[in-house]
């Protein structure tokens, strides 16, 4: 048994997994084409809601620098996971990168735990969607009963999941298109934003002083309230690793696969950077602990037709989010039942559309469910640790890979890995430190039923220690 716990899958084996596309997954993909997934799953509910969130109540004007702070500890995540992604390009993400290099336990709990990132990262943002929708609707005169919008029945949110599965089970392209156009509308808003408040910024916003006194309590504004900031927007930049999932459908994954990641992920943090600084500088960060917290920014630069435009970006910007979030997350099942850890129908691909359509509608059906069910509050936090348990791994998961194959080819190596990947490990420990314990008890729950059903099932049909 505890050979098979340790079993390693051969790279030489997921290379040529990765080869058979004869009747698997399509490659259809380009490196714009991953830049833009990428960007699609980044920017969402973290820019559009949580933004004004953390600047109200945790670190003022200095938001600003809580996204520097997020966006360096995403940049060691990201050049491991570039890393990782052009030298075993294959659908599963961190979990076929752990069971290349940690075995096969390792490689089961970071698969369970991605289903927090995919699956509950998608619930969260289709509740905000729901959210963000009420809100326009209602501007336009049409009002959606308050009961039939919130947990446990939240209708919009889990029509979008719904509407979203269908479209991913058409097609891998079809879906990679509406996604891009999805993309230049919401990098639009956002610019249109940033050139329309830089003029308007009145430095007596970020005073008396950029980072504010802290309350005396931790969090609250002052150095820790910027470190408990970051934790909070940390949520902004889940995504670019979403880019890993399609790795068996882009064209060319060893060149195009760290192009995509960090390509999205330079792009949306000098924009989130942008507009965390223009934000707090048109309107003061007292105001901002709204629902629609980029709006308001809009009004009080006084363009309030603007306003349902920005609206209408965000949900557009919110629906590719769950699109990109929805699409991994089959893909991650994909992988593992073709590893024997699920039941063999969730590798079962579509013979027309060519997608994992099984997989697809099982998530989208539980997904939906979620959405309508579940409150946000609950929901986005454990997404923000789930993937930061997931970064931890895949980032010392390259340096295992280092030391155990050096000799595998690797198209992209990760510059001076022996400082960013262990940084890469603290920082995201550091930031799932700043999480409260409720949230770390929901995490070792999940994770406690995960291994129930790995002992129960997985060790059991495992194709590697058959073999
Ligand atoms: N980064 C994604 C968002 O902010 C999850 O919605």
């Amino acid at each position: 048994m505890a050979s098979s716990l340790l079993a390693r899958k051969p790279i030489a084996l997921l290379k040529s997994e990765a080869a058979e596309t004869e009747h698997g997954l399509k490659r259809t993909l380009g490196a714009l084409n991953l830049t833009t997934l990428g960007i699609g799953a980044i920017i969402g509910a973290g820019i559009f809601v949580l933004t004004g969130t953390a600047a109200a109540n945790n670190a003022g004007p200095a938001i600003v620098l809580s996204f520097v702070l997020g966006g360096i500890a995403c940049a060691f995540a990201g050049l491991c996971y570039a890393e990782m992604a052009s030298t075993v390009p294959i659908a599963g993400s961190a979990y076929t990168y752990a069971y290349a290099t940690m075995g096969e336990f390792i490689a089961w709990i970071i698969g369970w735990d991605l289903i927090l990132e995919y699956s509950l990262g998608a619930t969260t943002v289709a509740i905000g969607w729901s959210g963000y929708v009420v809100s326009f609707l209602k501007g336009v005169g049409i009002n959606i009963p308050e009961q039939l919008t919130h947990s446990p029945y939240n209708l919009p949110a889990a029509l979008i999941i719904v509407l979203v599965t269908i479209l991913l089970v058409i097609g891998i392209q079809e879906s990679a298109n509406v996604n891009s156009v999805i993309v230049i509308v919401k990098i639009a808003v956002v610019l249109v934003f940033i050139i329309a408040g830089i003029g308007a910024i009145s430095t007596a916003n970020w005073g008396p002083s950029f980072i504010p006194k802290n309350t005396g309590e931790f969090g609250h504004y002052g150095w820790s309230g910027i470190l408990r900031g970051a934790g909070v927007v940390f949520f902004a930049y889940i995504g670019f690793d979403a880019v890993s999932t399609a790795a068996q459908e882009a064209k060319n994954p060893q060149r195009d696969m760290p192009i995509g990641i960090l390509g999205s992920l330079v792009i949306c943090t000098i924009l989130y950077i942008l507009v965390a600084f223009v934000l707090t500088g048109v309107v003061s960060y007292t105001k901002l602990s709204v629902p629609d917290p980029i709006a308001v920014g809009i009004d009080a630069i006084g363009l309030k037709w603007l306003s349902p435009v920005v609206k209408l970006g965000a949900i557009a910007g919110l629906s590719s989010v769950i699109l990109v979030m929805l699409l991994g997350q089959p893909r991650i099942f994909f992988s593992m039942a073709k590893d024997g850890l699920l039941p063999p129908v969730a590798a079962k691909v579509h013979p027309r559309f060519r997608t994992p359509y099984i997989t697809t509608i099982i998530t989208g059906g539980v997904v939906a469910i979620a959405a309508a069910v579940l409150p946000i509050n609950i929901v986005g936090e454990l997404v923000s640790i789930g993937t930061l348990l997931a970064f931890a791994i895949v980032c010392a998961g390259v340096l295992v890979l280092r030391i155990t194959q050096p000799e595998v080819e690797r198209p992209f190596k990760t510059p001076a890995v022996w400082v960013v990947a262990p940084l890469g490990v603290l920082s995201a420990f550091a930031l799932m430190l700043g999480l409260p314990g409720d949230t770390w008890l929901r995490l070792i729950i999940w994770m406690a039923i995960g291994l129930l059903i790995y002992f129960l099932y997985g060790i059991h049909h495992s194709k590697i220690s058959r073999r």
